[in-house]
């Protein structure tokens, strides 16, 4: 699906649970050379190299940079050192969740939901502003989202930087076409990971999905298929496609409310 020998880079791995982790195995399996970056040396020390699911060997055999994506510089230092790079995965997002989450939508705290911004949004044109480079002969940048049709419990502001994330998704695919640059976003459905661990009520929104997806959706085997959306369109069958939301959800955002139970699965999968 990618094209293989080529590189990419997978921006926001975490941990063995991380979106971008399981991005990063499916371009390596397709013969992608990845490299990743972690936000800082404090999170590899603490997330990484304490996961569980992977062996020493295997933490130090990832091709990993650190970088910020509100530090300007730390972006710009990144790409000088990266070389030609094919396709980028934008999968980043932050915010307080005592402030920016929760039960109750609105906050005072304004500096909390700019940072919020910054790291879900705006950093997607800070790196493709530097990365261009590194794209000369053209490729490919996905970001990751989740439904922006609808508002959800809990997912306050975080919905609201989804939303612009998306529009900038769309205004970069206008910006770069003329470079051959493609610029798309995967929606996907509720996926156990750090980041959505402290969504508080994550639980009722994964339970909420099952009665709305018409496909079944499981929280941790369904980040490979959101794994392959992105490498599919990280790749050349995807080469006409910018610009696009592609939402990988099991179908839940479509649903009109919950499923009738003559619609439901009469045996569902073990
Ligand atoms: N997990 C879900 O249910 C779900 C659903 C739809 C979309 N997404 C999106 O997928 C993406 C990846 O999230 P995830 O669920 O894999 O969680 P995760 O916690 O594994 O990844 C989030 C990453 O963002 C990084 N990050 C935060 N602030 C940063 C900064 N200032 N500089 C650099 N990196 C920073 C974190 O270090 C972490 O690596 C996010 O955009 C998230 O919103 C997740």
């Amino acid at each position: 699906m990618i094209e293989a020998g080529k590189t990419y880079l997978v921006m926001g791995l975490l941990d063995a649970d991380s979106l971008a982790f399981a991005i990063g195995k499916t371009i390596e399996r397709f013969g992608g050379r990845v490299i990743y970056t972690v936000q800082n040396e404090v999170f590899k020390k603490r997330f990484l190299d304490r996961a569980e699911a992977l062996s020493r060997q295997e933490i130090e055999a990832l091709d990993l940079r650190f970088c910020d994506v509100t530090v300007d510089e730390e972006v710009q230092e990144l790409f000088a050192d990266l070389g030609p790079l094919r396709g980028l995965v934008h999968s980043i997002a932050y915010a307080n969740p005592n402030t920016c989450l929760g039960e109750e939508f609105h906050t005072s705290e304004i500096d909390d939901i700019l940072l919020s911004h910054h790291i879900s949004c705006v950093s997607l044109a800070t790196v493709l502003r530097h990365a261009q480079p590194s794209l000369k002969d053209g490729g490919s940048v996905v970001a990751l989202s989740f439904d922006t049709a609808h508002v959800y419990p809990y997912y306050n502001w975080m919905g609201v930087q989804k939303a612009a994330l998306e529009a900038l998704v769309r205004a970069l695919a206008r910006r770069h076409g003329r470079d051959l640059i493609r610029v798309n976003a995967v929606s996907a459905g509720p996926l156990f990971t750090k980041a959505a661990s402290k969504i508080p009520g994550f639980g009722s929104l994964t339970s909420l999905w099952e009665t709305v997806s018409p496909l079944p959706w499981d929280t941790l085997k369904d980040k490979q298929a959101v794994a392959d959306a992105v490498t599919f369109l990280l790749g050349p069958y995807a080469q006409k496609i910018t610009g696009q939301i592609l939402t990988v959800d099991g179908g839940a955002a479509i649903t009109g409310g919950a499923l009738m139970g003559f619609e439901k699965r009469a045996h569902p999968p073990d």
